[in-house]
């Protein structure tokens, strides 16, 4: 019978822990303060925002929030982040992902201090996790190892086949499971007979963005699936990248969507601002 990954219940022991150890920071002094940025008022990310700010108040980290117009300038958003990077009572920055189309998303990600880069976005962090040094990891991949470890799945040695290659989840992922001795490979868009390949996984992990895009063709008798997808149905559901039905009976374990991964990148948002105490 397969396990299936609880990512509320994982997510939610790690905001317990993290809260323990905020209260004990701010019994030595020790405040934390995340500022997140907002441009614009795409729906989905206020939604996003929201959580991450009610994260923080839950934890015990200050959030302070910008919630600029539409038209701020590039020059305005840089100017706000560098007196942010500037000032000393602020420990993580956050701008809110995407940015206006007049705005350079990957200068705005530069500009950001690397030592308050909590979303591990800026290509210093990258660097450094593809050398093994210390520095911010992505959330979304960060989590997906803590899901692993915190149900007993080990990943040394393991044949791990990462579906998705961007530069928030694929990259990263295997950078991370590189880290962890997993053997990794990335298939792609233009990847040829990409079930075969994902067919050798030990470990599949799904972040291609197409919903149902992974049956059980695709994957080994008991390998353990992750699926980063989240996807509404015709009947408004959410649904991932994996057609759960379809490969249930075919792994030894499963993340679900919702409450597999999805719940985990706030946890491990949450992680990073504490680290801004602990990393430099
Ligand atoms: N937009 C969607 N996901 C993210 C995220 O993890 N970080 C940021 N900054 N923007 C996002």
């Amino acid at each position: 019978m397969a396990i299936i990954i609880d990512g509320k219940k994982i997510s939610a022991d790690i905001k317990e822990e993290l809260k323990d150890k905020v209260s004990k920071l701010k019994d030595n002094g020790v405040q934390i303060t995340l500022v997140v940025i907002q441009v614009g008022n795409d729906p989905a990310s206020s939604v996003y925002v929201g959580n991450k700010k009610k994260a923080c108040e839950y934890i015990g980290i200050n959030s302070i929030s910008y919630e600029l117009p539409e038209s701020t300038t590039q020059d305005e958003l840089l100017d706000l982040v560098t007196n942010l990077n500037n000032d000393a009572s602020v420990n993580g920055i956050l701008v809110q992902l995407p940015l206006p189309k007049h705005i350079d998303e990957d200068l705005v990600i530069q500009t950001i201090s690397p030592s308050k880069d909590v979303d591990g976005f800026h290509p210093q962090s990258v660097g450094a996790l593809s050398i093994g040094q210390k520095g911010f990891v992505s959330c979304t991949p960060a989590g997906i190892v803590q899901l692993l470890k915190r149900s007993g799945i080990s990943i040394e040695g393991k044949e791990c086949v990462i579906i998705g290659r961007s530069n928030i989840v694929g990259k990263p992922m295997a950078l991370l499971m590189l880290r962890e001795n997993a053997t990794v490979t990335i298939c792609h868009s233009k990847t040829k007979k990409l079930s075969e390949v994902a067919k050798r996984a030990d470990i599949l992990i799904v972040a291609i963005g197409k919903q149902h895009f992974v049956t059980k063709e695709f994957v080994k008798e008991g390998a353990v699936v992750i699926d980063v997808g989240m996807h509404r149905t015709d009947n408004n559901k959410l649904s991932g990248d994996v057609d759960y039905e379809d490969v249930f009976e075919h792994v030894s374990a499963i993340t679900p969507v919702p409450g597999g991964v999805g719940p985990m990148t706030i946890a491990m948002l949450m992680n990073n601002c504490v680290e801004t105490v602990t990393i430099k």
